[in-house]
Parts: structure tokens; C-alpha cells; sequence
């Protein structure tokens, strides 16, 4: 079995690491590759790291029959995400959708057995309408995507779902949290270059800040660790998974968290005015029971057990 992950960044290159960890020697794509930074997370030489974009049919299929691929994880996506796609819809639009549409049917065409896609839980929080309380005769029977990127996502998701009821892709959408975690590179959310700003800081003895709004999160090896349980499940069933910390996080509580790994620390709460689209404030709590009934993940990293972890790693490496 030989595993292409599309997309080398925060979550791809932990992906990567779990595969070696089991015993595989995984594929990594990636069109503009940080090999410094993917080799902080795993050991390069375990890995086949290649040159390839998926807006580029030709170089999926090139990956997929050079290395004999049985499995696909695709965690690439528009650069920052929620910030990245309001700054460049079409851009953001092309990459995330076209982009997998790319993967979803190379894996067709091929017979690639499973294709796992990283969505995302904006699509649990950014959302507005649905007066029509799910009635699908209603024109607002369901609500709608507030933000391009997630509008991206559920394109995704519908389109994922599609291939697997019509072309016998056995495809699974994994709808992380806010991922924060070890990286060095360029890449994540707005999110995840917060908290590993306010981390920097807190060990350099500087003031950190902590985004106004409340927070769903989840630690990079979380993230990866639902992935890979997703494609090694044996019968999927359902195909959507919330994967996260399954708490909601205030700012008070990021900010206390952050103070209890680094002693000492100071962590200002940033005024709502300044919060950026991609941190909103967010209201409730995913869903987590059909994740743990159907792969068996239960979060691994709560707030303080992520930062420590990301803080143990900052330290390591000076
Ligand atoms: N980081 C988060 O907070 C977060 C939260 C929820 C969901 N997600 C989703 O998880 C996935 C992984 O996110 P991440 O934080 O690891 O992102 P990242 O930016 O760290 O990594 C994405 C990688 O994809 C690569 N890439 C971009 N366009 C490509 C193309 N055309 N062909 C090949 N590679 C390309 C980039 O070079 C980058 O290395 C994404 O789909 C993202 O939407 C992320």
C-alpha cells in the first residue's frame, strides 16, 4: 500500500509522519515544497517528496502511476485559508475546488481505493440562514456558507460525496477545528499563525495576544491521527467527520492555557474590533460522536497538552 498526500504543510507533513510510523514509506506533493520545515516533522529519507500541482491533472496522474498509489490523503488548499480566499476568491475557488475535482477524478480513473480530504469546521460555524429549519421544499430550508473559503469546502464535501455514490470513490471529508501545531514553514490559517505567534512570543519572554473570539481547536497531530484513521477504517459508512478538541476555547482560556505552559507569561486579549474574519467568535461545539463511533478518535491534545507539546518543540529547536 503506498500513500500520496497532496499538500506538505502543518497537517500533510504530519500525516506523513504517522504513515512512517506505521511502517510506510508515504508520497508527499506538494507544488511549492518547504523541505527544511517538512523535515522537522518527519525524517525526509522515509518519504518520496515530489514536485506536483494539482490544477495540473497530468502531474496527479504521473504520481499516482510512478508510484503505484492505493490511497490518497489531499490536505492542500489556498494559502491562509479564510483570509487567503476573501483576499482572492477566484484564486481560493479554482485551488480548492477545481483542484480536488482534479484529485477526486484522477482517483476515479485510476481506481484509487480511498481519497481523504481535509474540508474544514468552518462549515459548522460560518453560517447563516436556514430559516427554513431543513424543510428542502423551503428556498432557506438549510443555512449557507458566510465566507468563500468555506463556501470552497462544501463544494468540496457535495462534490466528494457525489464520487463516492457515482464512481466508486470511497472518499471521506474531515472537517478539523482550527489547526495550531509544530511548524517552521509558511502555511496554516490565520488561526494557526496566531497561536504559534503568541507561542514565540510567550517563550521570548514577550507580551502574546490571544485573538477576542471564542475557538474551536485542534492540535496538528490530532488532525492527522483522525486522517489516518479515516483511511485506514475499514468500511466508512458515513463519510463526514468533525475532527477537533471538542471544546470551545475563549480567549481567557487560551490566554490562561498559554501562561500555564510558559510561567510568567503575558497575554493580552485582543479587542474585538481588531478580529480578523478568520477568528470569529464562535458559539458552540462540534459534534464529535460519529468521528469517535465510525473511526474511533477521540481528541489525544486538549488546549494546555497542545501547547506544551508546541512549546517543548519551539524549545527543541531553539
Ligand atoms: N490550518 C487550519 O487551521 C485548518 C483548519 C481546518 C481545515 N484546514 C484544511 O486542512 C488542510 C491542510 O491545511 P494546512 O494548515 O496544513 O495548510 P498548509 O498551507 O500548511 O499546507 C497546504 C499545502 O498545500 C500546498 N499546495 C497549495 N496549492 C497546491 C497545489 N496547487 N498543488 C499542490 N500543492 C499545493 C501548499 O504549498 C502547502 O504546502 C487544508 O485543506 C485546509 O483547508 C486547515
Amino acid at each position: 500500500m503506498t500513500t500520496l498526500v497532496i499538500g506538505a504543510g502543518l497537517v500533510g507533513s504530519q500525516v506523513a509522519r504517522l504513515l512512517v510510523e506505521d511502517g510506510e514509506r508515504p508520497v508527499l506533493m506538494d507544488r511549492a515544497a518547504q523541505p527544511k520545515a517538512i523535515g522537522e516533522i518527519v525524517d525526509l529519507a522515509q518519504v518520496a517528496l515530489i514536485a506536483g500541482d494539482i490544477l495540473q491533472p497530468a502531474d496527479i496522474a504521473k504520481a499516482i502511476r510512478d508510484h503505484s498509489i492505493t490511497a490518497i490523503v489531499h490536505t492542500a488548499a489556498n494559502p491562509l485559508l479564510t483570509l487567503g480566499a476573501q483576499r482572492d476568491p477566484f484564486g481560493a475557488i479554482n485551488l480548492n475546488i477545481m483542484g480536488t475535482v482534479n484529485v477526486l477524478e484522477a482517483a476515479r480513473v485510476a481506481g484509487v481505493r480511498r481519497v481523504v480530504v481535509s474540508s474544514s469546521n468552518v462549515l459548522n460555524h460560518f453560517l447563516a440562514g436556514g430559516e427554513g429549519h431543513g424543510d428542502p421544499m423551503n428556498e432557506e430550508g438549510f443555512p449557507r456558507p458566510t465566507t468563500f473559503y468555506s463556501a470552497t469546502k462544501q463544494a468540496i464535501e457535495s462534490l466528494g460525496l457525489n464520487y463516492a455514490r457515482w464512481c466508486g470513490v470511497d472518499f471521506a471529508g474531515m472537517r478539523y477545528g482550527a489547526v495550531f501545531g509544530p511548524w517552521s514553514g509558511d502555511g496554516g490559517g490565520g488561526p494557526s499563525n496566531v497561536v504559534r505567534e503568541a507561542m514565540r512570543r510567550a517563550l521570548a519572554g514577550e507580551e502574546a495576544s490571544a485573538p477576542a473570539g471564542a475557538m474551536e481547536w485542534v492540535y496538528s497531530k490530532d488532525a492527522a491521527r483522525g486522517t489516518v484513521l479515516a483511511l485506514r477504517a475499514e468500511n466508512l459508512g458515513t463519510r463526514i467527520f468533525n475532527i477537533t478538541m471538542a471544546t470551545l476555547t475563549t480567549p481567557r482560556d487560551l490566554a490562561d492555557a498559554i501562561a500555564e505552559v510558559v510561567p510568567g507569561a503575558r497575554v493580552k486579549i485582543e479587542t474585538p474590533a481588531a478580529t480578523a474574519v478568520s477568528l470569529p467568535d464562535m458559539q458552540s461545539v462540534s459534534d464529535q460522536s460519529i468521528a469517535k463511533k465510525v473511526l474511533g478518535y477521540a481528541p489525544r491534545y486538549d488546549l494546555v497538552a497542545g501547547l506544551r507539546d508546541l512549546a517543548e518543540w519551539m524549545k527543541a529547536r531553539g
